[in-house]
């Protein structure tokens, strides 16, 4: 059975009063309502990942998650931050290759594969963005496409590596425009990644893999796309910031 997942993606946002408020409430209302058997990830920025840490780390079900890390270890390499750093301050999951870092910070795929390496290096999880732009679905080859983008950043990896990594369909004509995929193109483009997978490891790590669908989910289309077979959870942005409306997404299943 593979696992079910939110991760709520905080991007830029929030001061750390702001996220403490936030923590505490995802935090005690996860505690108090959610099915225990959905792992929740929040990922806020790097600057608070030390001390929002204290609130979920004694909650099993609950795991902290960064936006990003570098491709290298440590070094000379002002600003960044480490994998080996996150692991030390009690990170689990590190999103890699979210639209956003590909387009304005031009993360080439080379480099997402490092930073894949790294991530399971140190013992931490990747959750994995691919995703097509509009002008891609508007043609013809858009799965294969998105298919493309999974063999350059993970088919490196080991059958035995793969059971550490999570996926993450983002088409990015939905991040944050209110436009949602339907649950049929969701459902569509989890089934033909799951296949890509299968023929690259074959059906028990394809079946095995979390599939997570992101792109202006809601707490109103959550339930209709975590019913889909293929669709194993979200990563969700702008909904992640408000508590009532992130754990209503959470209880979707
Ligand atoms: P959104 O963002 O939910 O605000 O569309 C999703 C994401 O970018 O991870």
């Amino acid at each position: 059975m593979r696992k079910q997942l939110v991760a709520g993606n905080w991007k830029m946002n929030k001061t750390l009063d702001e996220a403490l408020i936030l923590v505490s409430e995802v935090v005690n209302m996860v505690n108090d309502e959610a099915k225990g058997d959905v792992k929740v990830v929040l990922c806020p920025p790097d600057l608070y990942l030390a001390t929002l840490a204290r609130y979920l780390e004694p909650i099993t079900q609950m795991a902290l998650g960064a936006q990003n890390c570098h491709q290298k270890a440590s070094g000379a390499y002002t600003g960044e931050v480490s994998a080996p750093m996150l692991k030390s301050v009690g990170v689990e999951y590190v999103i890699l290759g979210h639209s956003e870092r590909r387009q304005y910070f031009a993360e080439t795929d080379q480099q997402l594969a490092e930073k894949v390496d790294v991530v399971l290096e140190n013992g931490l999880k990747p959750i994995f963005c691919c995703g097509e732009s509009l002008e891609q679905r508007n043609g013809n080859d858009f799965i294969a496409f998105v298919c493309s983008q999974l063999t350059a950043g993970l088919f490196h990896l080991s059958a035995g590596q793969f059971a550490d990594v999570v996926i993450a369909y983002e088409p990015i004509w939905a991040i944050g425009t209110g436009l949602t995929a339907s649950s049929q193109q969701a459902q569509d483009m989890h089934a033909a990644l799951r296949q890509h997978l299968a023929g690259q490891y074959g059906e028990a790590v394809a079946e095995n893999t979390t599939i997570l669908y992101g792109g202006s989910c809601n707490e109103k289309n959550a339930p209709e796309l975590f019913a889909c077979p293929d669709v194993d959870g979200g990563l969700i942005g702008g909904a992640s910031l408000k508590s009532r409306e992130f754990v209503n997404i959470v209880k979707s299943f």
